[in-house]
This record gives C-alpha cells, structure tokens and sequence, in this order.
C-alpha cells in the first residue's frame, strides 16, 4: 500500500459546515464559516435515490427537511425541492439541500478546505465510499484535496480502492485495540474519534507513528486547548464564533 499523502490540518473544523451558526451541512453553513475565518469545514454526504451525493447528516430527512423518509429511498427531484433550513430557524427558511457538486463549488469558491464526511445508509457502505471518492476527485480538480473520513471501513475500502491519491482518516467513537493496522491497512493519513473517548497512550503511540489525531465534538475552548496540549492536532466544533477560532 502506498503511504498515506499528506493533508495540511487547520487546528479546528468548523463542525456540519456552520457549526451551530447555520442549518447544518448547507451552503449558508459554509459562507458563515468563512465569514468568520475558518480554513477548513467538515460535513457529511450521503447518496440519494438515484446514486447522487448530497450533504445530510441523517439516514432520514425528519429532523433537518420539511421531507419524510430515509434520504437512500429519496430521488434527487425530491431533495431538490425540500426546506432544510427552517428547523434551525426561519430567517434561514427555503435553504436548499447542497448536493457535494453544489459544496465542492462553494468551498472552492470561498477558499475552505474540507474534511468530507462520507456517511452511507446501512447497506450503501460500498457504494457510497466509491461514488463519493470518484466525485471528489472530480470536483476538486487542481486544488487541495479533501480529507475524506468515515465511520465504515467498507466505504473506506472503496473510496481508496476507487482514488488511491485520497487523503483517508478513519473515524472511530473509540479507536479499536488494533486501530494502527486498520488505517495502515488504509493507507489513512489522520485517525478520528470522540474527544472524550481518547487515551493518552493512543495518543503517544499516533505521535511516535506521525499520525495525526482529530477530535470531535469539542465545543469549549479550554477543552480544545488541552486537547492541543496532549498532542491532538484538530478539533471539529460547532463554537466556530468563539474567539481565537478563525486562523486567517
Ligand atoms: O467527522 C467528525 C464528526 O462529524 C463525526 O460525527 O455524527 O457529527 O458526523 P457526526
Ligand atoms: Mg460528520
């Protein structure tokens, strides 16, 4: 396996596009980030009824869509046309669902790196991983490629297979007891996991690896700092309008 590519980190993600600024994973998510100053956005994409990739965070459309049912079940005609802005709040009511062209478009377009989320409906692992990969390749031709990270190896495991030349992290809650082999098994750059799940010992062992850490979600600054002390190099936050979270 080649060795993983290397992915220049910000120190913090602003977490579903907008943190809690914005609807979650939408374009005003992304403008708002950006406004504020924050390099690089980290969202979730998931693929429609028809195989396409849209940014959703949900198997189903009921918490964040004026729409019902699993997102897999959905055709893109039918996800064009839903409110995903209004459950945040209705100054942000008719905000569209993004599609990853439509996100890929914008981040390039405001200079944000981004951390794609790949996040398959169960059964979709497969799939979901190739799509996504060929698409990101795709869409961010000529600049800094995402980091692209999952939850299921399988999608994984397509994505690298479908782009060798992606920067993979592999999301954990908590990272297995044989999480080094995993992601050499990957060629994965970074590892990912819950801020609060993380070991001192995991810790010490990526460092001596040069494996980069990533925390999520970590919405206190103070917390964020001692994660930085320990040796963690990014944190994923919905807080992206505390001060000293921009970095340009
Ligand atoms: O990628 C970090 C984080 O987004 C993982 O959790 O559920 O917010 O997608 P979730
Ligand atoms: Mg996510």
């Amino acid at each position: 396996m080649a060795p993983a590519p290397d992915w220049p980190l910000p120190r913090v993600f602003a977490h579903r596009c907008g943190g809690a600024l914005a609807p979650e994973n939408s374009a005003s998510g992304l403008r708002i980030a950006a406004a504020l100053g924050m390099r690089a956005v980290e969202f979730d994409v998931m693929l429609s009824a028809d195989g396409s990739p849209w940014l959703i965070h949900d198997e189903t459309l009921e918490r964040t869509t004026n729409g019902r049912g699993r997102v897999c079940a959905t055709p893109d005609a039918v996800l064009r046309n839903l409110d995903a802005g209004s459950y945040r709040h209705r100054a942000f009511a008719g905000e569209p669902l993004p599609t990853l062209e439509a996100a890929a478009a914008l981040c390039r377009e405001l200079g944000l790196m981004a951390n794609v989320e790949i996040k398959p409906a169960s059964g979709f692992e497969a799939i979901t991983g190739e799509v996504v990969a060929r698409r990101v390749i795709e869409l961010w031709s000529g600049v800094q490629l995402p980091l692209v990270s999952s939850f299921s190896e399988l999608a994984l495991e397509t994505a690298r297979h479908a782009a060798p030349q992606l920067p993979l992290g592999c999301l954990w809650v908590r990272p297995p007891a044989d999480w080094r082999a995993r992601l050499d098994a990957l060629a994965a750059f970074s590892l990912h996991c819950a801020a609060d799940k993380l070991d001192d010992s995991l810790l010490c062992a990526a460092r001596a690896a040069g494996i980069p850490v990533l925390c999520y979600t970590v919405n206190d600054q103070s917390v964020a700092e001692a994660l930085f002390r320990r040796g963690v190099a990014s944190v994923f936050s919905d807080r992206i309008d505390v001060p000293g979270r921009s970095e340009k």
